[in-house]
């Protein structure tokens, strides 16, 4: 679908007890949105996407968040609760805080996915999959990866009030490096 006016409505939505059905859809819809510039992904990252999906919609603390314009999807956000063993600080390659890195139970969400089809970019559709995404989770930070080179990411981040802490090593084909970014939750006790 493509976008035909900019009042067209568009539907957010928690989704997660339906992620099984809408895999497929939700991995098309990667398979286009990462073959742009500046990352041109192709077959081998959708089939992981899909691989990791599976495991990721039965963790701690997944939650999904759709937009949807006249019942198709055109855009999606997720994560889950990292757990203390999580090796999501295992690959950093710079210097950090060994607090920054340490995991307690239910002290960190991650933002594993956000993404708005091509054509309906600009609308502000992704800030409110974000924010919906956010509102009301239990933990006191949220953290995510993003390539330093995704201007559209960076600049969204950066105004939604995540900074970047670090960065790491990806588990993708090649291993990029990516930057991590935190976003505090709640205000400090
Ligand atoms: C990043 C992405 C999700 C933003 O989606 P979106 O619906 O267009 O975002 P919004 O309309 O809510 O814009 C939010 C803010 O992002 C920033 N932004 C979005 N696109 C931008 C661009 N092309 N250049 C600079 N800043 C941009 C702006 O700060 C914008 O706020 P503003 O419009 O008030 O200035 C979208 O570009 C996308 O899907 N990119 C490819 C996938 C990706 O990189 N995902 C992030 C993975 S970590």
């Amino acid at each position: 679908m493509t976008a035909s006016s900019s009042d067209t409505p568009v539907q957010i939505y928690r989704a997660g007890d339906r992620a099984p059905q809408l895999t497929p859809t939700l991995t098309a819809i990667y398979s286009s949105v990462y073959a742009e510039p500046p990352y041109f992904w192709g077959k081998e990252h959708a089939e992981l996407f899909a691989e990791r999906f599976a495991a990721q919609r039965r963790a701690p603390g997944f939650d999904l968040v759709i937009a949807s314009v006249d019942g198709d999807v055109v855009g999606y956000a997720f994560g889950v609760t990292l757990q203390p063993d999580t090796p999501w600080w295992r690959t950093v390659t710079t210097p950090v805080d060994t607090d920054l890195v340490t995991e307690r139970p239910g002290r960190t969400f991650a933002l594993v996915e956000l993404l708005v089809s091509r054509s309906w970019r600009r609308r502000g559709i992704a800030t409110r999959l974000h924010d919906r995404l956010l509102d009301g989770r239990p933990e006191e930070r949220a953290t995510l990866t993003v390539l330093p080179e995704a201007e559209a990411a960076q600049h969204a981040y950066r105004a939604w009030g995540w900074r970047r802490v670090a960065q790491k090593s990806n588990p993708l084909p090649g291993a990029p490096i990516f930057d991590v970014m935190i976003k505090p939750l709640r205000d400090a006790a």
